[in-house]
């Protein structure tokens, strides 16, 4: 499995979901779940594509196995988090422990993300660097 690509994807998933709420919030002038759309948004599409970025461009981090550890961690935590936030909006107040039990395991996640990026994120050759390299060459050579 390629963590970056999945992340990228499963983000723009989140980025269609987080923009129909927000629509949906418009349109009913009804702002209640503003908060769900606020992370929804902010944890599912800008947190998780910009992960997936990184780990397209070093490739040595995605190649770890705290790079899955991340990537379910937060998968996990996403819909446990959002699920018990839309039913604690709404009242329901036990979910409030749910809300912190997917909020901790996203937590935890960024903590792999952040670890794997500190162990193997200089070690990794950044996508792009040899043919950018090349391509300098080539450009002094032309001058
Ligand atoms: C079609 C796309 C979107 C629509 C229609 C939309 C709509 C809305 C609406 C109606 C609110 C509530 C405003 C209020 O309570 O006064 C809101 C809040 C918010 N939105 Fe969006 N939104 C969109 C996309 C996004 C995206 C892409 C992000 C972040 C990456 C985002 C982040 C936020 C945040 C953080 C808040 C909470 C602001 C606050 O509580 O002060 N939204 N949005
Ligand atoms: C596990 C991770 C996170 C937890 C547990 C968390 C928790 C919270 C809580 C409790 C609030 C106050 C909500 C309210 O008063 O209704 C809040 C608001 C906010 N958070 Fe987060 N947050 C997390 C991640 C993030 C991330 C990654 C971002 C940005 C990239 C973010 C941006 C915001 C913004 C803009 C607000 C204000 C908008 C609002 O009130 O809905 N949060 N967050």
């Amino acid at each position: 499995m390629n963590v970056g690509i999945r992340f990228v994807q499963i983000a723009a998933m989140y980025m269609l979901i987080g923009a129909g709420l927000g629509i949906a919030m418009g349109i009913s002038h009804d702002f209640t779940l503003s908060s769900v759309h606020a992370h929804i948004s902010l944890l599912g599409w800008a947190t998780m594509s910009i992960a997936g970025i990184v780990y397209i461009l070093l490739p040595g981090c995605s190649r770890s196995r705290l790079a899955l550890l991340h990537f379910w961690g937060h998968n996990a935590g996403m819909p446990v988090m959002m699920i018990s936030l839309v039913l604690y909006t709404y009242g329901y107040k036990p979910a409030e422990r749910t809300i912190g039990a997917g909020a901790s395991l996203i937590l935890v996640s960024l903590l792999m993300f952040v670890v794997n990026l500190y162990l193997n994120g200089r070690r990794a050759v950044p996508v792009g660097v040899e043919e950018s390299s090349r391509m300098n060459t080539a450009v002094g050579a032309s001058e």
